[in-house]
């Protein structure tokens, strides 16, 4: 072959791939459409855009055309839109118009740990790598939304999909969601708030009504979406499955159109959630901007799809509202930078492992540990039996649409053996199971008594009625006999650690007082079973905190204390309006089991010098020295509450307000700095159709758990603050 004949060819060959890419690519580009040009303002982007679209391809924007796809515009160089679940990782694919796995062999994914479990680090850097994980990984796959974070606050210790959501608390779940969607959103993915709002039970999630007070659900309820529209810019909204006060949320003007888009300025798109569309009419007027899931196919049959299209055409709906929603759409798309093309991601990478690794390491509460029975010492121990059915089971292909396919998954077992290596002999016997079965635990009871150490784990699992999508849980008791299995393991081994995995609190039986160490793990992710080794053996110095109230009994809890759950004729009253969580155990004396914000240390932190610094105008800053007293490096979530002495109206004794997680090593102490804004002071006041903070005494409450206050301050706001 002649040097020419190869440059020849090479010049074909570029010249035929110029024209792939211009025929694929928009008659516009070659004009040099000002949608196409980057460096101009996205405002003008996307007028621009609109401008050139015909109604079918403004339509083709508002509506599926799979399970988690919308359409392709070709001419315009729009790529199919691909979504995906969820918030603990990029789920496998499913079949274009069911749910079967696609049986594809590249939709593996990291595994992390459940969203509780993220928001009991407490660390807001932890949530930032988070979100990189999970937004590289869906840039890799392909997806333009992932469809999480969940923000839906912990109402009942029984949803089957606590376990996906950050908690009790509005506030520490707003600063994670915030960091979280930040951190994919500047992957270039768009982030997905769901399910928007008071979606807190499942228990008839799809038809129940919600009646909630408008200060409970701007001061609890809708706080995280309002940090994650505000403060992060998520690009994406899902409304909820049930109705708020009658209204089917996918078509409730009052939350979309009034509170997310007027209020808020929220500019992204509404999605509904699969098959949570009702009606056109509904839809269309009622702030919708894509609907997902419809079970009703073709897809021209979905309710924003034809029957939209005959609405606009006969002059029932003006074109505005589609053009307001084909903007929206169009905005997501332009941000998520997909005309333009993205990098690849990538998928499964150290940094990924390693986050997924230190994210569970800081997750795990522990609860108690008499006698320091905590961390084992390996070298007094010979023989460990590890029992229960969650010490080798998997966890991460569960729970429904939070589910993970993925790359690999340690559990405890592995971890332990890992570890433990040929230093103590380990044993495993499941114990329990789905099936009562007194062979399993008498085995186990047996390997419990032979054993120097017993490391139980146990708990909830992702089966239906527990930590599942579609059903709550029955009860707040441990499942499948554990409780008489525990007794009877402490019995033969009064040596025995107890670890629970669940999304949310458990009733802990009598064998707790018996049991010298218990930890929550939560849902640990694909690195799980090695950090919960790591935590074990003392490499790593648990330093999680309670991301919700652990009752002693679920009639303690406010919505079973008051019988307003699940609710009666179709409807869920919120009775006990702003006192969730810890606010209601405070407000109404009731001890709890642990505590909201509690967490233990294999090593001991004390509390000084709490001064307020108040340059005025209602920020105020408090500063406070945390000291590290024992003799192990660790790490302390110093919490801030505060109180309004004598509010005009009902108030929570305390708030969270803010927090602060501080590494010391052994003997060494640091000064803690927490700002405070307006916010901090604020309610939500029903006549001014407001925030506002009165004047007024307040007193600033620093502790390690939302009942351990060792120090206060006064605080006097000068003038009262109407804020935005
Ligand atoms: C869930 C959503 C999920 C969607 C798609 C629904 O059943 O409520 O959270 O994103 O399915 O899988």
């Amino acid at each position: 072959m002649t040097k020419s004949f190869v440059i020849i060819a090479l010049i074909l060959l570029t010249l035929a791939a110029c024209s792939f890419v211009m025929s694929t690519s928009s008659h516009a580009q070659e004009q040099g459409a000002l949608y196409l040009d980057v460096t101009k303002p996205i405002d003008a982007r996307v007028e621009d855009l609109l401008s050139r679209m015909t109604l079918e391809e403004k339509l083709a924007l508002v509506h599926a055309d799979s399970k988690f796809t919308s359409a392709a515009i070709p001419r315009l160089g729009i790529p199919r839109r691909w979504l995906s679940d969820g918030p603990h990782g990029v789920r496998e694919d499913v079949g274009p118009d069911n749910w079967k796995p696609a049986g594809r062999t590249d939709d593996f994914a990291s595994f992390m740990p459940a969203l509780i479990g993220l928001a009991a680090t407490w660390n807001t850097d932890l949530a930032t790598a988070y979100g990189k994980v999970i937004g590289e990984e869906a840039r890799q796959r392909g997806k333009q939304i992932m469809l999480g974070p969940g923000m839906n606050i912990m109402r009942t210790p029984l949803n089957g999909r606590n376990f996906e959501y950050p908690g009790e608390d509005p506030f520490l779940s707003s600063r994670m969601v915030v960091n979280y969607i930040r951190a994919v959103q500047a992957e270039d993915v768009s982030s997905c708030a769901k399910h928007f709002v008071a979606n807190d039970q499942e228990w008839e999630r799809g038809t129940i009504n919600v009646e909630v007070d408008e200060r409970t659900l701007r001061e609890i309820y809708l706080r995280p979406f309002e940090a994650a529209v505000k403060e992060a810019g998520v690009r994406t909204v899902m409304s909820a499955y049930n109705k708020v006060r009658g209204k089917w949320c996918s078509e409730n003007d009052y939350l979309l159109n009034k509170i997310l888009k007027d209020e808020w300025g929220f500019k992204g798109l509404v999605m509904s959630d699969w098959n949570g569309t009702h009606s056109t009419q509904g839809a269309v007027l009622g702030g919708l901007d894509l609907e997902m899931g419809t079970e009703i196919l073709p897809y021209d049959r979905f309710f924003m799809a034809g029957a939209f299209r005959d609405g606009l055409n006969k002059g029932d709906f003006p074109m505005e509202v589609l053009n307001d929603k084909a903007r929206r759409n169009l905005r997501q798309i332009l941000e998520t930078k997909t005309l333009e093309g993205r990098a690849s991601g990538a998928l499964n990478t150290k940094e990924h492992q390693a986050t997924a690794r230190k994210v569970a390491e800081e997750s795990f509460v522990l609860l108690k540990n008499e006698n320091n029975a905590l961390p084992l010492d390996l070298t007094k121990i010979k023989s460990i039996a590890v029992v229960g059915e969650n010490g080798n089971q998997l966890q991460a292909y569960g729970g429904g649409s939070a589910r993970i396919k993925a790359f690999y998954e340690i559990t405890p077992l592995e971890g332990i053996l890992r570890y433990v290596g040929d230093r103590a002999t380990v044993t495993h016997s499941t114990g329990y199971s789905e099936k009562a079965n007194a062979e399993l635990a008498n085995r186990a009871v047996k390997a419990a008594s032979q054993a120097d150490v017993v490391v139980y784990v146990g708990g909830l699992n992702h089966r239906p009625y527990f930590d599942a999508e579609g059903t709550d849980r029955k009860d707040m008791k441990l499942p499948y006999g554990q409780d008489e299995l525990l007794q009877r393991l402490v019995e033969a081994n009064p040596h025995t650690i107890v670890v629970l995995m669940g999304g949310g609190p458990i009733e802990l039986g009598p064998w707790l007082a018996r049991v010298p160490a218990l930890v929550q793990a939560w849902y640990p992710g694909m690195e799980g079973g090695n950090a919960l080794a790591a935590m074990l053996f003392g490499d790593v110095n648990p330093s999680g905190k309670l991301s919700c109230t652990f009752p002693k009994r679920l009639e303690d809890s406010p919505a079973h204390a008051l019988g307003n759950y699940p609710g009666k004729d179709g409807t869920v009253r919120y009775e006990e309006g702003l006192l969730v969580g810890y606010r209601w155990f405070e407000a109404k004396k009731i001890e709890p089991m642990f505590p909201f914000g509690f967490g233990l240390s294999y090593t001991r932190f004390e509390y000084s010098d709490l001064h307020l610094k108040a340059p005025g105008n209602g920020t105020v800053t408090a500063e406070f020295t945390v000291s590290n007293v024992g003799s192990k490096d660790g790490a302390e979530v110093a919490q801030l509450y505060v109180q309004e002495v004598k509010p005009r109206l009902q108030r929570p004794l305390k708030e969270l307000k803010g927090f602060s997680k501080v590494f010391l090593k052994a003997g060494e102490k640091k000064i803690v700095t927490i700002p405070l804004d307006e916010r901090s002071f604020a309610f939500y006041d029903l006549e001014k159709k407001s925030w506002i903070a009165e004047a007024g005494d307040f007193k600033i409450l620093v502790g390690a758990s939302s009942r351990d206050i060792s120090l206060q301050q006064d605080f006097r706001l000068g003038k009262t603050l109407i804020l935005k």
